[in-house]
């Protein structure tokens, strides 16, 4: 099929390159030219396993092309995905549309016959309305329908999650529709994903209420394992014991750090207010919101806890910094708001991420990156492991770190406590 994809962010380009991936010839249009540029030139902006090889592929094979043209990309194509950014008012916790809506004036102007507009980007429900109302404002009814189709790619993790997502949620009550989406969405439908129809509405709803359940999972596990160390139960074990249970399901019960990225602190902060809006209060989504929130002083207090409050020139090391592993993304993550808290009680801090250096900590002269785990580690009064990243899951401290009496805080539980005593390393673990 022909398709246009808007946008070259995140979803935009993952999106993109596993439809051209399935045989579709995808435009792939953004009004940033140096961004196309490079594209062209086969760099790809963002970090994503197997992104780069799978564009370079199309790419070659001509089914991929970056353009700027929007005018060419829409009339070319049959199907146009909205891709573009939707990000947070700060002042007021909602969604910032005007990206969205500026696609829909602008490829009204080239509508001349029927094309499907595919809106990806996370919208808060009944913007979908809106846009069919823009659009209805300069093009007939008949030459287009406007339905949500919303993506649940996580980041390090896209690709698969593309080809073998659990389900297709198609939001439009239009038949002919729901026959050319299934069509093209066949070869993962064939793979097993369940292809789910709904109202458009529905389909928008769907992926706020996704988001803000797994980000209550996260929390409500994270919040039980603060009572599970008091008590000195594996938080691991209640997770696999209720997980067990298949209404539960053990998925998104590993504690750790305040949950990060891009989407769970976006998306229940915006849940939140489209309650507001509609009079309703979603108390539990509000709760969540805040109890992520103390879990990010809450870990940071434990640190002082581990190092008796005697903070002062003391060398803390950081393995890995970004909200999660397998990407470079640093939103919402919580050593942003840990490092500087540990280097207003006087300490030094060093860190290494796979994902390399982050201008966020470019400010601080008490903060230095390391490419080399190693010598991160060398001499380290604490070594924090913050991220799960594969590097960091086997290594020998003692060999490393050369110090005595070094501590170990494992925010991933990547260690097993019994193998670290016995090898006389302090060593604190999470939610034990
Ligand atoms: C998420 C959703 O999973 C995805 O469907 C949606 O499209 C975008 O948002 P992403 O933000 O990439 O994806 O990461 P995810 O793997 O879901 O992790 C989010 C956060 O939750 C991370 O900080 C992670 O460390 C944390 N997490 C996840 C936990 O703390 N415990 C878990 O059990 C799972």
């Amino acid at each position: 099929m022909k398709i246009c994809v808007i946008g070259t962010g995140y979803v935009g380009l993952v999106t993109g390159v596993c439809f051209a991936d399935l045989g579709n010839t995808v435009r792939c249009v953004d009004t940033d030219v140096h961004k196309i540029k490079k594209l062209n030139y086969g760099s790809v902006p963002i970090f994503e396993p197997g992104l780069v090889e799978l564009a370079k592929k199309c790419y070659k094979d001509k089914r991929l092309i970056f353009t700027t043209d929007l005018k060419k990309s829409v009339s070319y194509s049959d199907i146009i995905f909205v891709c573009v950014g939707t990000p947070t008012v700060k002042e007021t916790n909602s969604v910032n549309l005007k990206y969205v809506f500026k696609v829909a004036r602008d490829i009204s102007k080239y509508i001349k016959k029927f094309k499907i507009i595919i809106i990806k980007s996370t919208i808060p429900v009944t913007t979908g309305d809106k846009v069919e109302k823009i659009i209805n404002s300069k093009v007939r009814r008949k030459l287009f329908e406007v339905v949500s189709n919303p993506e649940f790619l996580r980041e390090g993790e896209a690709i698969r999650d593309f080809k073998y997502p659990d389900r297709i949620i198609i939001g439009t009550e239009n038949k002919r529709i729901i026959k050319i989406l299934a069509n093209l969405y066949d070869p993962i439908i064939k793979k097993g994903a369940i292809y789910f129809k709904t109202s458009r509405r529905s389909a928008e709803l769907i992926k706020y209420a996704s988001n803000a359940f797994l980000a209550t999972k996260i929390s409500f596990i994270n919040e039980l394992a603060n009572l599970c160390e008091k008590i000195g139960i594996n938080t691991e074990d209640i997770a696999l014991g209720m997980g067990l249970d298949k209404r539960i399901g053990s998925r998104f019960l590993r504690t750790g750090p305040a949950y990060g990225g891009s989407c769970f602190p976006k998306d229940t902060k915006a849940l939140v207010t489209t309650g507001e809006k509609f009079k309703v209060n979603l108390s539990i989504v509000r709760s969540v919101i805040k109890s992520n929130d103390n879990r990010r002083s809450f870990l940071t207090k434990r640190i002082y806890e581990i190092m008796s409050n005697k903070l002062k020139n003391k060398i803390i090391t950081f393995l890995g910094v970004t909200f999660k592993a397998n990407t470079d993304d640093m939103r919402m993550s919580s050593s942003l708001s840990m490092i500087p808290n540990l280097l207003k009680k006087g300490a030094i801090i060093r860190y290494c991420d796979p994902s390399g250096k982050k201008k966020e900590f470019d400010k601080y002269s008490k903060v230095s990156f390391y490419s080399n785990v190693p010598k991160a580690c060398m001499k380290s009064d604490l070594i924090v492991i913050h991220t799960e990243w594969n590097e960091f899951k086997s290594l020998e401290f003692k060999k490393i770190v050369k110090k005595n009496n070094f501590k170990i805080y494992d925010m991933r539980n990547l260690y097993s406590s019994k193998l670290m005593k016995k090898n006389k390393i302090n060593y604190f673990s999470i939610g034990k």
